[in-house]
């Protein structure tokens, strides 16, 4: 099968809390630590150190990984977690006794809530349940795709590679010591079939090498697929006992890495929210919940929109184009200020309530 693309950064913030809740084993063991990230244009590569500037760093472990992991810790609690469950419908959120219902295996089950997590991603109910005149869009569609590969070969970089090349946009990337990530700007509908192997790495070498000699080391191709790009944001994310979280409030494209970050971000802030109102009875969080994760959502959004415009060519874009986004990739990469704003950025703000 063929998965979708998914991303592999973890901010400072997402590891800090995984290991705070007793589920970052696997993450200790396998996640890959970086201090830093290349920007390469013009055949040269820029190392930005974000231990140094920012005191904080990275972690390469996929998404599919912390969701095992996840998977794995509720399976420990032995309280239930039902997948593939058919025709979920949720109602009364605007009461304090909202419910889930669905069928499962054949049968009808009806869960009483005190609250709805609505984390269902982009495409999942929750957010089209809400009426529409109470909640406001912003969305942009990006006019390119990224194609993604997951090959067998060791990394040839410690570090990712961010590269802006006159055929488009680059990535290098990579899961473990044997397997590297590559993405590749392309057109937002792309057809696959439309890349044998052989093109993908020719195209991959020519956006990447570099004038010091590095170049990717090609292998096997063990997925595929090609992803659109969005920024997407719904507001407010709670609506009555309902609390929209991760993609199912907001979508950032890849470039920066964010989507999985902020998800983690959201539930946070809910599960504090929930704590204090089982502690207190207070709702104080609970009422602050889509204004505290708001500020953060608009923060990656900005930086994923900056990345995503620095580094891709678009159709219809002049020469003058071209020189601005030249004159931003060497202003980024020799002026401190510069550098130090995209890692703290990158590496993720604290998080905070
Ligand atoms: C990866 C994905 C991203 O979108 C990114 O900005 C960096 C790395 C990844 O899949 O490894």
């Amino acid at each position: 099968m063929i998965e979708r693309v998914r991303a592999g950064v973890l901010e400072q913030n997402t590891v800090d809390l995984l290991r705070q809740i007793g589920i970052s084993e696997r993450l200790d063991r396998m996640g890959l630590r970086h201090d830093g990230i290349y920007i390469r244009f013009n055949g040269e590569r820029h190392r930005i150190d974000m231990a140094e500037l920012t005191g904080r760093a990275i972690t390469v472990y996929g998404q599919n990984e912390v969701v095992k992991d996840l998977i794995a810790a509720r399976g420990a609690t032995g309280r239930p977690l039902m997948f593939e469950v058919e025709h979920a419908v949720i109602r009364d959120f605007d009461s304090s006794a909202p419910a889930i219902r669905f069928r499962s295996h054949g049968e009808e089950h009806e869960i009483a809530c005190d609250f709805i997590a609505g984390c269902d991603g982009f495409h999942g109910i929750c957010r089209p349940s809400v009426t529409k005149n109470a909640i406001q869009i912003y969305d942009r569609q990006y006019p390119f795709g990224w194609l993604g590969i997951l090959a067998e070969a060791p990394p040839t970089s410690h570090e990712l590679v961010y590269s802006y090349h006159d055929r488009g946009f680059a990535l290098y990337s990579m899961r473990s010591p044997k397997i590297t990530r590559l993405y590749l700007q392309c057109e937002p509908d792309e057809d696959i079939n439309h890349w044998p192997d052989d093109r993908i790495w020719e195209e991959l070498q020519t956006r990447l090498h570099s004038h010091d000699g590095w170049a990717p080391k090609e292998g096997p191709i063990l997925q595929k697929s090609v992803t659109g790009m969005r920024s997407f944001v719904a507001e407010p994310m709670r609506f009555g006992r309902l609390f929209l979280a991760g993609d199912a409030a907001h979508i950032v494209p890849p470039t920066g890495a964010k989507g999985l970050n902020l998800a983690v971000a959201d539930v946070w802030v809910l599960a504090q929210g929930i704590a204090e109102f089982y502690k207190s009875s207070s709702e104080t969080l609970l009422n602050r919940y889509s204004e505290i994760c708001l500020r953060r959502v608009w923060r990656a959004q900005r930086f994923s929109w900056w990345m995503t415009s620095m580094l891709h060519r678009f159709n219809g874009e002049c020469d003058f184009d071209r020189q601005r986004q030249l004159a931003e990739l060497e202003y980024l990469t020799s002026s401190p200020a510069a550098m130090t704003s995209l890692a703290e950025n990158y590496v993720g703000f604290p998080l905070a309530l």
